[in-house]
This record gives C-alpha cells, sequence and structure tokens, in this order.
C-alpha cells in the first residue's frame, strides 16, 4: 500500500514567531545576517558565504547581469537563468565579473562611417543618449571620438551625415587611464565640468564610461558581496543535460557558484551532473529541487554543496494543479532541515539548505530561517524592480512588470520539465503573469531586511544561527489569521 503521511504539510502563513527575550546584543544594528552558502566541515568556514540570505531565482524573467549586479552589491547573489543558449549565458557571467562599481561597461557605440539616422536608432533602442565611438564599433576598440545629444539636431541635420563630422573627436575629449580609482574619476569629471569620463589603456582602446550622475550611487556599499579579487560573486544555474559544454564556459566565464535547475531534482540525471562536475572542476554546485529526507540524503551523497527545497509553491506555479506533486513549503522545509543537522551530527559535514518560492511576505523570510533555511531564493519579488529583465507595462495609473514560469510555454524551458530524455514539454507547469512595478532593488531590500531585522531582535537572535536553534514557532488556526490583519475597523484611504 502507498505510504500516507500523518500529518497536513504546511506552508508560512500558517505559522507565527513567539517572541524571545530582546537585549542589547540583538538590536537590528547589531544583527549579523551572513550564512553560508556552500557546505563546510564542522569547525571550517563555508568558503562562499552570503552577507544576506537572499539569493534570485534561476528565472528568464528575474536573473540577468542587471539584476546580479544589483543584488551583489546588496549583499546576496543571483543565479543568472540557464534557459538561453551557452554563449549569452557566460556573457552575463562575464559581465557581472567585469563590473567595476561606478565604471560602466559602453553598450552604445558605432563607427564614425556610420549615419546619425544610426545614432538615433541606437538611443531609442538602449536608452543612452551618450555613444561612445571606435574603431571597430565595440565597446573596447580603439576610442575615436563621443556623441552626446549636444552634438547633432535632428531637426536641421540630415540623417545621412557621417558620425565624424559632428562627433567630438578623440583630440579633444578628456580622457582617464586605465587603472585610476572610482574618486580620481570623479575629481576629473569636476574640474572639467564633464558628464561622462571615457576611461581608456595605453593604446587608446576604450574600457569604460564613468558618469557623472552616477557617483552617489556607486559609493561603497557595506554588505557587497565579493570575491578574493574584489569582483562581485554570481551564480549560474544549469540543466542535467547540456551540462558537457554549458559548466565549462560557466566557469570560464568566472562563475562562482552552479545550481541544478529542476522543479523535481530526486532523480538520477542530477545525480549523474553532480558526479560529472565533481570529477572535473572545483566549483560549487547545489541541485534540488527536493521536499523530503530521501530526497535530501540523495543529492547530498551524489556531492551537492547545498540543496534547494521546494515544490509548487512558487507564485506562477502550477505544478501541483498539474501533476500533483508537491508539499507545502513550511514542512518541507522542516523536514529537510532535520535530515541536514541530523547529517551534520553524524558527519560533520554542514550542508546549507535554500527554501525556494512561495515567499509572500517580508516575514516569510525569517520564518523559512527559523525552520532551518539558511537563505531563501525569490522570484515575484525580485521581478518587481528596475534591475529584472523583464518590461515595465503601464496599467491604470500605475505600472507593472511582466514575470513568467521556467515550466510557462513562454520560457521553452524544455530540460527543466522533461524527465531526462529528449522530449518536448507537453504540458505547462508555469504561467505567464504581472506583478506590481516597485522601483530600485536597493531601496525595497533595505525595507526588507529592516523588517527580518526587526522581527529576528524579537526573537532575541543576533544570527541567522541563533535563530535556527531558539526560534519559537506556533501554528495558528484560520480564525487567529483574519485576528492578524486590520480587521473590524473602517479603513481610510491612503493619502500619497
Ligand atoms: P516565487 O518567489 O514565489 O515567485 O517563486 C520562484 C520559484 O518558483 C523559482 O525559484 C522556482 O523554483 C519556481 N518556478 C519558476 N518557474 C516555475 C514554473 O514555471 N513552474 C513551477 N515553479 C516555477
Amino acid at each position: 500500500m502507498a505510504y500516507i503521511y500523518s500529518d497536513v504539510s504546511r506552508t508560512f502563513s500558517e505559522y507565527l514567531l513567539i517572541p524571545n527575550l530582546t537585549t542589547e546584543k540583538c538590536t537590528p544594528n547589531n544583527i549579523d545576517l551572513g550564512t553560508p552558502l556552500v557546505k563546510y566541515k564542522k569547525g571550517e568556514e563555508s568558503s562562499l558565504k552570503l552577507n544576506i540570505p537572499i539569493v534570485s531565482a534561476i528565472m528568464q524573467s528575474v536573473s540577468n547581469d542587471t539584476l546580479a549586479i544589483a543584488l551583489a552589491r546588496c549583499g546576496g547573489l543571483s543565479f543568472i537563468y540557464g534557459s538561453q543558449a551557452i554563449e549569452s549565458q557566460a556573457e552575463m557571467v562575464r559581465k557581472v565579473k567585469k563590473y567595476k562599481s561606478g565604471f560602466v561597461v559602453s553598450d552604445s557605440n558605432l563607427t564614425v562611417n556610420s549615419t546619425l539616422k544610426d545614432v538615433i536608432e541606437l538611443k531609442n533602442k538602449t536608452g543612452h543618449s551618450t555613444i561612445a565611438i571606435t574603431d571597430d564599433g565595440t565597446s573596447s576598440g580603439k576610442l575615436l571620438g563621443l556623441i552626446t545629444t549636444r552634438d547633432y539636431r535632428i531637426s536641421r541635420d540630415p540623417l545621412g551625415r557621417k558620425v565624424h563630422e559632428f562627433m567630438t573627436p578623440f583630440s579633444k575629449l578628456v580622457v582617464g587611464n586605465l587603472g585610476i580609482s572610482l574618486s580620481e574619476a570623479n575629481d576629473i569629471i569636476w574640474e572639467h565640468k564633464l558628464n561622462c569620463l571615457p576611461i581608456v589603456d595605453e593604446n587608446q582602446n576604450l574600457h569604460y564610461l564613468v558618469f557623472r550622475k552616477d557617483y552617489d550611487d556607486h559609493k561603497q556599499n557595506p554588505y557587497e558581496l565579493l570575491d578574493n579579487n574584489k569582483r562581485l560573486v554570481v551564480g549560474a544555474g544549469i540543466n542535467s543535460r547540456d551540462y558537457e559544454e554549458r559548466v565549462p564556459a560557466l566557469v570560464e566565464a568566472g562563475a562562482d557558484v552552479l545550481c541544478i535547475d529542476s522543479s523535481d531534482g530526486f532523480s538520477v540525471w542530477q545525480k549523474n551532473t553532480l558526479e560529472h562536475i565533481k570529477s572535473k572542476y572545483n566549483v560549487p554546485v547545489g541541485a534540488g529541487n527536493v521536499v523530503d529526507r530521501e530526497g535530501f540524503m540523495y543529492l547530498v551523497e551524489a556531492g551537492a554543496d547545498f540543496v534547494k527545497v521546494g515544490i509548487g509553491g512558487g507564485s506562477i506555479c502550477i505544478t501541483r494543479e498539474q501533476k500533483g506533486i508537491g508539499r507545502g513549503q513550511a514542512t518541507s522545509i522542516i523536514e529537510v532541515a532535520s535530515a541536514r543537522d541530523e547529517y551534520f551530527k553524524r558527519t560533520g559535514i554542514y550542508i546549507p539548505i535554500c527554501s525556494d518560492g512561495g515567499i509572500v511576505h517580508d516575514y516569510h523570510i525569517v520564518l523559512a530561517l527559523a525552520m532551518g533555511a539558511d537563505f531563501v531564493m525569490m522570484g515575484r519579488y525580485f521581478a518587481r524592480f528596475d534591475e529584472s529583465p523583464t518590461k515595465k507595462v503601464k496599467s491604470g495609473n500605475g505600472y507593472v512588470k511582466e514575470y513568467w514560469g521556467e515550466g510557462s510555454n513562454r520560457a521553452r524551458n524544455w530540460q527543466r520539465y522533461d524527465l531526462g530524455e529528449n522530449q518536448n514539454m507537453k504540458f505547462e507547469e508555469g504561467v505567464d503573469s504581472y506583478v506590481p512595478y516597485a522601483g530600485k532593488l536597493s531601496d525595497n531590500l533595505e525595507t526588507t531586511l529592516n523588517k527580518v531585522k526587526a522581527t529576528m531582535s524579537s526573537c532575541g537572535s543576533a544570527t541567522i544561527r541563533e535563530l535556527q536553534e531558539t526560534a519559537r514557532l506556533t501554528l495558528v488556526s484560520s480564525t487567529s489569521i483574519i485576528e492578524g490583519g486590520a480587521h473590524d475597523v473602517i479603513l481610510k484611504e491612503k493619502e500619497y
């Protein structure tokens, strides 16, 4: 007979935290949100740690290079989506690794023989009004001039006019030498009243542009997640089919950590993938997703450096409806965390676990951590921000952004949802949707982290480890859920 669990499976909103004694040592300013990302031995430190317990989902509509840069600058990490060509994914990883605070690789470039029409078209496409003119039209060619909107008048100049006739030529440009610091670049910008300073090497090849308007944005961020060479840290999603080609390209591009991305990770294909990578490379690899002790142990024994937990809880996910598989996210985390703790006791090896999907309120992050997760992965949360790759669309008086699942037809991510053979996806496991537009990542994340720290402070925990060890959770009845929101009052309209 089939095995039937005696307990129901539960999700985050069915739990609340009971406060513990708050003392001076756990006021919000004293809370450390650092957490391990990959496995480590008792008494040692994890070789890769996050400064905040948050990563962004391996999704086309979430984790590209711009989001990865913004999140790593705030202390978290993105896994660049794998449902794209190997070379374009590797290029995104490269862009994050090359990023230098305040130094922008020019993405609007033309040659001297381009025309005003090309300038206007490029400006409309990229939205950038500063265009670098290089010998080969690339971002790293020999710099021959610069064009801004001050160099031409659309109403007067013929569209066929050649760029070399109206650009500011190199001889008249103020440039910085490769190797100068951001504050030196900024001094030159102020001294010469510039809007943009190109940075070139000794052969006049262009490397970066530094913009006056960016300076305040790029002052050092204390949480920034950096590798030993002071480059931002970035991860990348992989699948269990083309790893022999994809992994070397990602490693070569500089990916710090990989994660096998699947809605059901309890499979022999994940084991094969892990074993292959472990035999050839030195890069840490996470695996998943699983929802129970058995799935967790299988991936750990196959060599996973962390394990991702969650099936069916994602906001765009219809796996439970389509396939009838899944488990409440809270129950999944609690069971896997207890397996992880037992494994640690037995072997002295700590395997971090990631709670993936279904975070709706900021306090759900603290619940997931209190239940034993070491960090959380979120998709919907990040899709709402300027830095996510999707379109911002006007809706009523406000804006929304597009957000679609990796199992939707739109993402056509065959590898994630098939069973390891060469069959096409026969049905969808995700939807295509909108989420409310919310502005800049750093502003929103700051509010979220303030709330996370306030909750941890109430729980008497100065670290995530303390929270995992001492938090007290209670189940709530459906009537007390109603009591938790504003009730029995007439709410006023919000004034903005
Ligand atoms: P969210 O933060 O609740 O939006 O959940 C994001 C998570 O949903 C991702 O990290 C994936 O684990 C999962 N996911 C992404 N796309 C799909 C899909 O199409 N179907 C089911 N789950 C998905």
